[in-house]
């Protein structure tokens, strides 16, 4: 499987394995880590980021797709939709079906709200459904939520906002208690005990997970959770815009049948944008671990309707992306992986940083050491790094790979490639939005008072770098309030006249600032979709 040259550089992995074990590889220094980022990390690229043109973030930058997005028309703009023609009316919209959109759900229906879930695939068709090493929560006796705090606030580059991550660590305890008592099966010591381990950037194990598909285990519990309880789920069927009405709130979504391709009207009282990430749009040709729908498609809907963006200019690259093979090229390969203490060793079978520093340190990193150095890996797609997962066997004992990381063993037994016997080729990949639409602590935007946002589609919880784990975390507490949230609120609002007047003047801008090109948003499918039925 494996290329002469890789098979020889496979030699020397193996031939500095015993002394490695021996020695752990020193942390950066913060100067180090800030030379490293600004030099190395995908960020920094000037040539990848463009203006937003309009809007309350004009001015700022964005990735460069993003930017093209947000520039661009409404797909409906010049559509003739009608209002008055209400297809579902309901006190709670939530638009996504994913972790965030699944746990508001559940608590909007505890709540006795009258809530339905519209998404463009299917629910669960979501990078919850795509996570793997686990979920972040202080619930052992040597943790705490401050803790955490600390862990994630440093990690973050303290740009964290503080209410928001407060809430993330105060309340994981009860997510993950809230999670279990729903059936997710954690895995668990011979006394009942979680098992946790560490993740980048962690001062304490608390890494609580379902072997390597922690997260498919999740949205499994959620996803039967919602179909249990009748909580409507429209499938394959789009948002595509907000409406809003004469108050200047939100009433509801214009929506598209993925299928017939016919528009429809969802009234509600509140809306929840659940809409994931954006993978999908390739910052800077990067791959990605995102699953098929990461669009961006709730970021630019909340903006073309009023929501101010926090730092939509921040991308996490995930360090450990499949270089090899090509045919699983930018899958996520855990940092679990790392946990269990897999080395990141160079193409002379060298390591070059400690395998647990924070995601942009270690994909800024690995960058480095493949341009800069000229230590990568030669692989058909670029360049990789080796992952000396044999070290997992020898470390934890002969079976640990098959027992914590099973969902790994198989990916790369499929294609002939053993990774408890040899090491496996990584490099970054696009994983996730540090930024999206901006809250306050219970969910809502600042500025629709009756619009909310949870999951990846938020900005601000984790700064400009997440932790691994405070993701999956995110969406259960976030989802979790902003059902709560959503359904106290809708008891109170009363919608006047439904419009659609935000897109016409969302494009007279866009024409005034002489950028308007003829591009429609959001996206909906990535651009390599394939058309037609
Ligand atoms: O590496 C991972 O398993 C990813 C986890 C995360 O993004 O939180």
């Amino acid at each position: 499987m494996f290329t002469p040259e890789m098979l020889e550089s496979v030699k020397k992995v193996e031939a500095t394995r015993a002394a490695r074990m021996q020695t752990e590889p020193r942390r950066m220094t913060a100067e180090e880590k800030d030379t490293l980022l600004k030099a190395f990390h995908p960020d920094y690229r000037a040539d990848g980021f463009a203006e937003i043109k309009i809007g309350s973030n004009k001015g700022e930058k964005a990735p460069l797709e993003l930017a093209q997005l947000l520039n661009s028309n409404s797909r409906i703009l010049g559509v003739d939709i009608d209002l008055n023609k209400v297809d579902y009316d309901v006190d709670v919209l939530v638009i996504g079906g994913g972790g965030a959109g699944a746990s508001a759900a559940i608590e909007a229906d505890n709540a006795g709200a009258n809530v339905m879930i519209v998404t463009k695939l299917r629910i669960g068709d979501a990078n919850t459904m795509m996570a793997e090493g686990g979920i972040q929560a202080a619930d052992k006796p040597n943790d705490s939520p401050v803790q955490h705090y600390l862990d994630a606030f440093g990690g973050g580059h303290f740009a964290a906002r503080p209410e928001l991550l407060r809430r993330l660590v105060m309340e994981a305890p009860d997510a993950i208690k809230w999670l279990n008592e729903l059936g997710v099966m954690f895995d668990k010591d011979e006394e009942g005990n979680m098992v946790t381990t560490h993740g980048g950037g962690t001062s304490r194990k608390r890494m609580h997970a379902a072997k390597d598909y922690s997260g498919a285990e999740i949205m499994r519990t959620l996803r039967d959770e919602v179909i249990n309880r009748g909580i409507p789920v429209v499938d394959f069927t789009s948002a595509v815009e907000l409406i809003k009405d004469d108050k200047g709130q939100v009433a509801g979504a214009v929506l598209l049948n993925m299928e017939t391709d016919e528009y429809l009207v969802a009234k509600a009282k509140t809306v929840i944008i659940a809409t994931g990430g954006a993978g999908r749009l390739h910052y800077q040709n990067f791959p990605t671990s995102n699953h098929y729908g990461a669009t961006a498609d709730g970021l630019v809907m909340g903006y073309r309707a009023g929501a101010p963006l926090l730092y939509q200019d921040t991308i996490q690259y995930h360090p450990t992306g499949v270089a090899f093979p090509s045919q699983i090229f930018g899958a996520l390969v855990t940092e679990k992986v790392r946990s269990l203490g897999a080395m990141l060793v160079n193409v002379d079978g060298e390591a070059f940083m400690h395998p647990l520093e924070t995601r942009d340190v270690s994909a800024a990193s690995i960058i480095r050491e493949c341009k800069e150095r000229g230590k990568g890996v030669e692989t058909p797609l670029g360049q990789g790094i080796w992952l000396d997962t044999p070290m997992i066997e020898l470390i934890g004992g002969e079976g640990t790979i098959e027992k914590r990381i099973p969902a790994m063993l198989r990916m790369y037994l499929n294609y002939g490639i053993d990774m408890r016997k040899v090491p496996i080729l990584i490099y970054p990949t696009l994983h996730y939005q540090n930024g999206g639409l901006e809250i306050g602590g219970e969910g809502f935007t600042k500025t629709i008072p009756n619009l909310l946002v949870a999951g990846e589609a938020v900005g601000g919880i984790h700064g400009r770098n997440r932790l691994m784990g405070n993701s999956l975390l995110d969406i259960i507490v976030f989802g979790r309030n902003a059902g709560k949230a959503a359904a106290a609120k809708a008891k109170d609002v009363e919608l006047g006249e439904m419009n659609l007047d935000h897109i016409k003047a969302y494009a007279d801008e866009l024409e005034a600032a002489g950028v308007a090109t003829g591009d429609v948003s959001p996206l909906l499918l990535p651009k390599y979709a394939r058309k037609g039925r």
